[in-house]
């Protein structure tokens, strides 16, 4: 649902020209408490003016500005007498579009550098230096030669005469280097001076001030007709049933259908959340032999996410239609999914079939409401930590849509999810216990459809091996392998082959995505 304005908070839009930073862009803009929004690079200048924001900044890319087809902005954003800020690609596209000169560099110049402050600066107000350097990170195979007219250089590095340039008369600023990265110590201070020492931005983007302002909206929306809301036991599903139950109380109906591919005492801590802490009433429906009838027999990773996908329409269809009279659909869409930029979709999304509600608004004619569409995954868990969500709750990993039907390889059967739910007990215990847990995006087992012989007590066994897989990532979108201290490692591994019948070996996934997936199907 788009909110019709957001005129009481200070607006930042984010140009995107290709960089694989530009979310961290916006990220980094909102941990500042200022909403920042991604559009495409060649967003029209009319569409600019009705967002009226604050400021403007160019993300960074991989295209040379002197390449025919190198993405280009209407040049009249420049004179409109918004600031902005280009960061790398972002600096040498304002540098070329003002008449200066930007050149293949003699050495690409990629990782940490020493910034070197020439002169005082808005942008660099109130940084401490080490004796006037800060560390920054490049990564850029142009520079700008010749600075625009009215420009000026405000720092440098070995290989970069024009690390840092403004124009500070019209309040246009450019970086070569990234300070929306981590190895840019500083980069979060120079962001805050570009959004409160030039634009001028008041801090009111907090998620406290956004659900006063979402309730007030969803109040208007909505009326008196009732909104249906199926339930997962995520964090986004469960964020918007509370922000909604609190708007509407019981015109909302909250739907959850145990579809047999939770993980252990899932449904029971989703019962127990909903209906005895918080009081929110919920239908609850039994479908596991419903979903586990159409899932007889099939293999292909495809052909069964678009199995439980079609289950649960025809499931959560029916209960609606119990309900009768329902208008709206509630989803828990986030920021990441609304995005129409170029890098910020990357490829997975066309890779695997995510399992979700699709197709139901149009055959049930349910108009949608998406409460976190302007949110990122980590507002979503500060915005259920301002509703009251237990701790447990906000911090949960996530977990796919067709749950451990493609964690159990090859055919989904009763008995190889019992396996895999035991495994998957035992890594989440095991992690919990040595504070990992957190530390990680997810941890889960895999069942895999090999037998392997093993030997337990004096005999031969012939049993399947488990894969673990344990992964660090910001969104998802990249991942990498968690390097676990062995200790953990083996005692996961023990647990399971010891505890979990049918199981002699455990075996260790150390693949990153790219080019792997987090999921094995
Ligand atoms: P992949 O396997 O594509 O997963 O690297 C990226 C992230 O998405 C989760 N995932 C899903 N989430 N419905 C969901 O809601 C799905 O169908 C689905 N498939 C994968 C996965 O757990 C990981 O966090």
């Amino acid at each position: 649902m788009k909110y019709a304005s957001k005129a009481q908070f200070d607006r930042i839009l984010i140009l995107d020209f290709g960089s694989q930073y530009t979310q961290l862009i916006a990220r980094r803009v909102r941990e500042c408490q200022i909403y920042s929004e991604i559009h495409p690079y060649d967003i029209p200048v009319e569409r600019v003016r009705a967002l009226s924001p604050k400021g403007i900044i160019f993300s960074g890319g991989p295209a040379s500005i002197y390449q025919k087809e190198a993405p280009l902005c209407d040049p009249y954003l420049l004179r409109m007498g918004i600031p902005v800020l280009g960061i790398c690609y972002g600096m040498q596209l304002i540098s070329h579009l003002l008449g200066g000169e930007v050149v293949r560099s003699e050495r690409r110049e990629y990782g940490k550098a020493r910034l070197i402050l020439d002169r005082p600066g808005r942008l660099f107000k109130k940084i401490g230096t080490e004796g006037g350097a800060l560390e920054v990170w490049m990564s850029h195979g142009d520079q700008v030669r010749r600075l625009p007219s009215g420009f000026r250089g405000l720092a440098h590095s070995r290989n970069t005469p024009f690390a840092a340039i403004e124009d500070a008369a019209k309040r246009i600023y450019g970086l070569q280097f990234h300070p929306e990265v981590v190895h840019t110590p500083k980069g979060l201070e120079i962001i805050r001076n570009f959004l409160f020492e030039i634009c001028g931005c008041s801090r009111l983007w907090t998620m406290q001030s956004f659900l006063e302002e979402a309730a007030r909206d969803l109040r208007k929306r909505i009326g008196s007709r009732k909104v249906i809301c199926a339930l997962s036991g995520g964090i986004d599903s469960t964020v918007v049933a509370l922000l909604l139950h609190r708007v509407i109380g019981d015109r909302l109906k909250c739907i959850f259908v145990n579809n047999g591919l939770l993980r252990k005492n899932e449904a029971s801590q989703v019962v127990r959340l909903f209906q005895h802490h918080f009081n929110i009433p919920l239908i609850y429906v039994d479908a596991e032999d419903h979903f586990l009838k159409r899932l007889r027999g099939i293999t292909d990773p495809e052909e069964k996410r678009k199995r439980i996908g079609r289950a649960f329409i025809s499931v959560f269809e029916r209960e609606a239609k119990k309900i009768g009279g329902v208008e709206y659909l509630a989803q828990g869409t986030l920021y990441p999914d609304v995005i129409e930029s170029v890098s910020t979709k990357g490829p997975s999304s066309k890779i695997k079939s995510h399992h979700n509600v699709g197709g139901l608004p149009e055959r049930m004619r349910l108009k949608l409401v998406e409460p976190l569409r302007e949110l990122f995954k980590d507002e979503v868990r500060e915005l259920g930590r301002v509703l009251g969500l237990p701790k447990e709750v906000v911090g949960r990993q996530p977990f796919p849509g067709p749950g451990l039907a493609i964690r159990v390889i090859g055919e989904v059967t009763r008995d190889r999810l019992e396996i895999v739910r035991a495994a998957d007990e035992i890594v989440i215990q095991e992690m919990e216990k040595a504070h990992w847990l957190d530390r990680v995006w997810q941890s889960f087992a895999i069942l895999l459809p090999v037998k392997t012989v093993g030997v337990m007590g004096d005999e031969r066994s012939y049993e399947h091996a488990v894969a673990l897989r344990v992964v660090r990532s910001q969104d998802g979108m990249t991942a990498d392998w968690a390097r676990l201290p062995h200790p953990v490692l083996g005692e996961i591994a023990n647990r399971i082959i010891n505890e979990v019948k049918g199981v002699n070996r455990v075996v260790y996934d150390i693949s990153s995505k790219p080019p792997s997936t987090i999921e094995w199907e």
